[in-house]
């Protein structure tokens, strides 16, 4: 059974820019009750002001300010969800996140645990208080927004593969877990995206850049995301560079190695 933005009620992490902002406006389009995170409350306000606004649609937007790494936060995002119909999730979007670049060895141990903290831990204990309310919801689905970085790793990013390595490995093990459950788990692996990402690296040297086979904006990663949540769909990789990339990592790892410097 596809899943249904109609009537849901979903969690947005990383509500307040980039992918997770057009996400909310395409899920209020459609009908949805969107519990809107993230730690920045004057995009969360414009971000309520610009749906009632525009009229965007017959769904809204109930905002949550805070810090996803706060298990206090993650409580009252859950709480604020379970009060609009009686304790039910319909979907639940990982896609706050963070990242670094510059080599592992001159980086210091916060910036590892910064990143695993924002794009690891906190979705994880996110998931696992969700789970009692996504199995009361309607075709349920868990979307992880993970990275073609989190199928085929580069240098000088090693923190941030790390981190959606490990998005990509749990997603694969809880969908097999949650199948008597009917929730299925989609890992959405974007590409390059033309967001705020990049201005807000951690401990990273000004002038720093990253290398990119094309980019998208985050408006098309973000129909593309709600497509793939619809179809309840396992596992999506954006973009031509992106599959290019993964696909041919899987086929041939050496002439990848070859491509990106590796001995
Ligand atoms: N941009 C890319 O090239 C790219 C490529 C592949 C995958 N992705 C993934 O796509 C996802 C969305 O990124 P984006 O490109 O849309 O970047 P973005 O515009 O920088 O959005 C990141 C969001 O995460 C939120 N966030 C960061 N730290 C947080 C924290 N501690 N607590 C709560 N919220 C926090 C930010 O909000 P506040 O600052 O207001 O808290 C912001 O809303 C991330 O998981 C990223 O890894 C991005």
């Amino acid at each position: 059974m596809r899943f249904k933005p109609e009537n849901s009620i979903a969690i947005v992490t990383g509500a307040s820019s980039g992918i997770g902002k057009c996400l909310c406006e395409l899920l209020v389009a459609r009908g949805a009750t969107v519990v809107a995170t993230a730690r920045r409350q004057h995009r969360l306000d414009d971000l309520v002001q610009s749906t009632l606004k525009s009229t965007l649609g017959p769904g809204s937007i109930i905002p949550v300010v805070g810090d996803l790494t706060d298990p206090m936060v993650r409580r009252k995002v859950i709480d604020v969800a379970c009060q609009v119909d009686g304790g039910r999730i319909d979907l639940l979007i990982n896609n706050a996140g963070i990242g670094a670049i510059g080599p592992f060895a001159d980086a210091s141990a916060e910036r590892l645990r910064q990143i695993m903290e924002v794009n690891f831990f906190a979705p994880l204990e996110l998931t696992r208080s969700c789970l009692p309310f996504l199995r009361k919801g309607r075709s349920p689905v868990i979307c992880n927004i993970g990275s073609v970085l989190g199928h085929r790793a580069v240098p000088n990013k090693s923190e941030y593969c790390a981190s959606k390595f490990a998005m990509h490995g749990f997603s694969d093990s809880l969908r097999a877990e949650l199948v008597t459950d009917n929730i299925q788990v989609t890992l959405v692996s974007p590409s390059t995206t033309r967001s705020e990402f990049f201005d807000s690296l951690v401990d990273t040297e000004a002038g720093q850049s990253s290398k990119s086979f094309g980019s998208w904006p985050p408006e098309k990663v973000a129909r593309t995301t709600l497509a793939a949540i619809q179809a309840r769909r396992s596992e999506v990789i954006l973009s031509l560079g992106g599959k290019a990339l993964v696909y041919a990592d899987r086929i041939a790892p050496p002439i990848m190695n070859a491509i990106l410097g590796v001995r």
